[in-house]
């Protein structure tokens, strides 16, 4: 367990991640009753973008640095933007320092009577983030395996929510480990909503992760992806995608408008693409 994101925060990756998960509450939280909130893989909650890791590879000023001086942008960005805003006490997103982790835009978000449950391995990540979020009702902190957890709150008593399921891709099974989850997780609940992340390389291990989604029989899955990258470039990270279960009403069309303007803003050169499309249906 090498993977530290705060190396990572702020990037792409976590844009299109973090734009998606505030819309999908937003959605969520239309509707009074109350809901269940997990993060599998939490991380620390909050990173210093001015701390040693955040500075090396300095990948935010290519993520949510492009966007901090952006205008004109879709409401569901100019949400995002805002929430970073309040969580840098509401001073100018151009002087942001602090960038929150999942746990905390969906904190941001969420009701006292909503359910939640962080789920994070590492202890010292797992230690922070329980500090991070101190005194808040109705909130769970797991120090555990995320995929184990996961089995053992399915179906949530709430029956309505979301699961977001962001590892850190460290193993070389995590495609097989994430098909394998997301299929169990379905079976228990099959009207939840989920939201998991993957990587996108030249090697186009996501089309075997799709495959096998295909091939669980999992219905009504929508796939939205973010490349900066062009798509055979050989080294590295070409940009990140969610594989979404059960999303809300027309948020195909709405991302149809939201990933093209984030790829406008975060690739100034203009590589890569962005992808929204079902990959199974009802
Ligand atoms: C990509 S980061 C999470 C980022 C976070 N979701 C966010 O958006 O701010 C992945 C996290 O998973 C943790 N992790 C690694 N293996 C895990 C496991 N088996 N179960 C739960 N967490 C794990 C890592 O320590 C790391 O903090």
């Amino acid at each position: 367990m090498n993977y530290r994101h705060a190396y990572h925060a702020g990037n792409v990756g976590d844009v299109l991640k973090h734009v998606v998960l505030v819309t999908l509450l937003d959605r969520l939280l239309a509707k009074p009753a109350p809901l269940f909130f997990m993060d599998t893989h939490a991380g620390r909650g909050s990173y210093d973008l001015r701390s040693s890791e955040a500075t090396r590879g300095a990948e935010w000023t290519e993520g949510v640095g492009r966007l901090l001086t952006a205008d004109k942008m879709p409401p569901e960005v100019d949400r995002y933007l805002n929430l970073l805003r309040t969580f840098n006490a509401g001073g100018p997103a151009s002087d942001m320092r602090f960038y929150p982790g999942s746990p905390l835009f969906a904190l941001g978000l969420l009701r006292r009577e909503d359910r939640k449950v962080f789920v994070e391995k590492h202890p010292e990540e797992a230690a922070f983030l329980r500090d991070a979020t101190k005194g808040r009702r109705n909130l769970s902190v797991l120090e555990d395996d995320g995929y184990a957890a996961l089995k053992g709150q399915l179906p949530p008593r709430e029956n309505r929510g979301l699961v977001l399921i962001d590892p850190p891709f460290e193993a070389t099974t995590e495609f097989d480990d994430l098909a394998r989850a997301l299929t169990t997780a379905q079976q228990r609940w099959p009207n939840g909503m989920f939201c998991a992340w993957y990587p996108l390389k030249a090697d186009r291990e996501s089309s075997r992760f799709h495959r096998a989604i295909v091939d669980a029989a999992i219905r009504k899955t929508l796939v939205l992806e973010l490349s900066v990258r062009p798509h055979d470039s050989p080294t590295g990270l070409i940009g990140s995608g969610l594989l979404l279960i059960n999303p809300p009403w027309q948020l195909d069309e709405r991302m149809r408008i939201v990933l093209p303007a984030l790829h406008q803003r975060l690739s100034p050169t203009g590589s890569g693409a962005t992808r929204v499309e079902w990959l199974t249906g009802e």
